[in-house]
């Protein structure tokens, strides 16, 4: 908090509310609106709360204006390049990078929950066999609060640290399990042998008849995708995570929220939308020039999937990283593919286009990932799987952070109320 405060007047009825103005370490301030409605008998009208700030938080910041990314003050193309999934899950969740004796027990607590209740497997095997695999994710999520009651007391640190790292955990576990089910593979069991990402790659792909060889390139791309998408700050399904849990929900109840959340295409559906817009330009013959061409003509309602950002305005950083990667990973695989050599002309095409360049519409993110989960082979409908493994040590470590803040309450917001006026009933 500064000493300054905003004295906002009702011209009215002359009421005036001082309101105090908060800074944070870095970005713009805010005015805390505590006292308004008392003071002026106003609440505050926020659609999709793009003006509001609904907590603070330590874990990550984000200046969309200059491509700024940080996770515990530590710049992400740092993380991404000299860091692993696991030392940021840790990172993020408990505020500081590990020394060694932390890190090793950290990995080994992570490992040792890595299996699941053999009921688990009994109930994913329930789902239908043509069900979504988010589907069987946010039901399978929810339900590990059936399995796992005994650290279920959101009052005690202790059984938050647990939920904490069996979430972290048995999500690659789960994840796999969806994309099995669905495919009519038997599920494999873990390997605590392998590190969390070559774990995950195997419990997807392996066969239990033959062994797996695992792909150190396509290994180093998962976990740089598992870094940039391990935290966004206060989006859609963290959001979501914070107000499920203000209630006092469980840890897995709160996540499933999240998930359910990340599910809808206009979060974590874009990589998606950008494989659909290469496939579709791929068969309907058209060229790089008429893509692009429809893409500016404002008659035209097509974009072009995975360009632009509504936060970042300069570039997104974690794109920088994504894109040297995904080079590399399609040098190294299929990258002759007709699909990924039209991606690269469309990459190339745009970054050299007076349009693109003028509004500063760059290849997001979601562009370059949704190339690398198709070059490793992840079917598109496992690519909001994989974000929201990737994601649920962001939002757990947003649900942690919430249950320890001292001015933590039930989230619930207010209306304006535009329904009709008090009526008598007929009769
Ligand atoms: N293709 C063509 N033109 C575009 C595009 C695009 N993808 N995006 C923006 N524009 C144009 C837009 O028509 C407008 O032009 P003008 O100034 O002449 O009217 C200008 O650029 C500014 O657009 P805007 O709609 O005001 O930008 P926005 O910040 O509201 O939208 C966006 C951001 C991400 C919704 C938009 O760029 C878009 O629809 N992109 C495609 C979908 C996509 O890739 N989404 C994933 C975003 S990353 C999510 C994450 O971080 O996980």
């Amino acid at each position: 908090m500064t000493n300054k405060t905003l004295t906002l007047t009702d011209n009215q009825t002359g009421k005036t509310a001082e309101l105090d103005l908060l800074e944070g370490t870095h970005g713009p301030g805010c005015i805390s609106l505590k006292n308004i409605y008392k003071d002026t008998g106003y609440f505050t009208y926020d659609p999709g709360y793009s003006m509001t700030g609904s907590c603070k938080s330590g874990i990550t910041f984000i200046n969309g204006e200059e491509g700024i990314l940080l996770h515990r003050g530590y710049p992400i193309d740092q993380l991404a390049e000299k860091s692993s999934y696991l030392e940021v899950c840790y990172l993020l969740l408990y505020g500081e990078l590990p020394d060694k004796t932390q890190f090793d027990h950290f990995s080994d607590t992570i490992k040792m929950h890595t299996m699941v209740h053999e009921n688990i497997r009994d109930f994913i095997s329930g789902f239908r066999y043509d069900a979504h695999p988010m589907a069987m994710l946010v039901g399978t999520v929810g339900a590990l609060s059936s399995f796992y009651h005994d650290s279920l007391d959101i009052n005690d640190p202790k059984h938050r640290e647990i939920s904490a790292h069996r979430l972290i955990a048995k999500l690659p576990t789960i994840a796999s399990y969806c994309y099995r089910h669905h495919r009519g593979l038997p599920f494999m069991y873990p390997d605590n042998n392998l590190s969390y990402v070559e774990n995950f790659l195997q419990l997807m792909f392996a066969v239990p008849a033959q062994s797996y060889q695992q792909n150190p390139v396509a290994a180093k791309a998962l976990e740089v995708m598992l870094i940039l998408h391990a935290d966004h700050e206060q989006n859609a399904s963290t959001s979501t995570v914070r107000l499920a849990g203000s209630s006092g929900a469980n840890p897995f109840a709160s996540i499933a929220a999240g998930v359910a959340s990340l599910w809808g295409p206009a979060h974590g559906g874009a990589n998606e939308a950008v494989i659909n817009m290469l496939e579709a330009i791929e068969q309907s013959g058209e060229t790089i020039e008429t893509t692009i061409a429809r893409a500016k003509d404002k008659n035209d309602p097509f974009r072009l999937m995975g360009f632009g950002h509504r936060v970042y305005k300069n570039f997104d950083p974690r794109a920088k990283i994504i894109a040297k990667l995904c080079h590399e990973l399609l040098d190294e695989l299929d990258g002759d593919q007709p699909l990924f050599k039209l991606a690269r002309e469309l990459e190339e095409a745009t970054l050299a286009d007076e349009y693109f360049q003028e509004r500063r519409l760059y290849p997001n993110v979601d562009f370059y990932s949704g190339i690398i989960l198709r070059a490793l082979d992840i079917p598109m409908n496992m690519f909001t799987v994989m974000f929201a493994m990737a994601r649920t040590v962001g939002w757990i470590s947003h649900w942690s952070e919430m249950h320890s803040d001292p001015e933590y309450r039930i989230g619930r917001p207010r209306q304006i109320y535009t329904g009709h006026a008090k009526r008598d009933y007929p009769g």
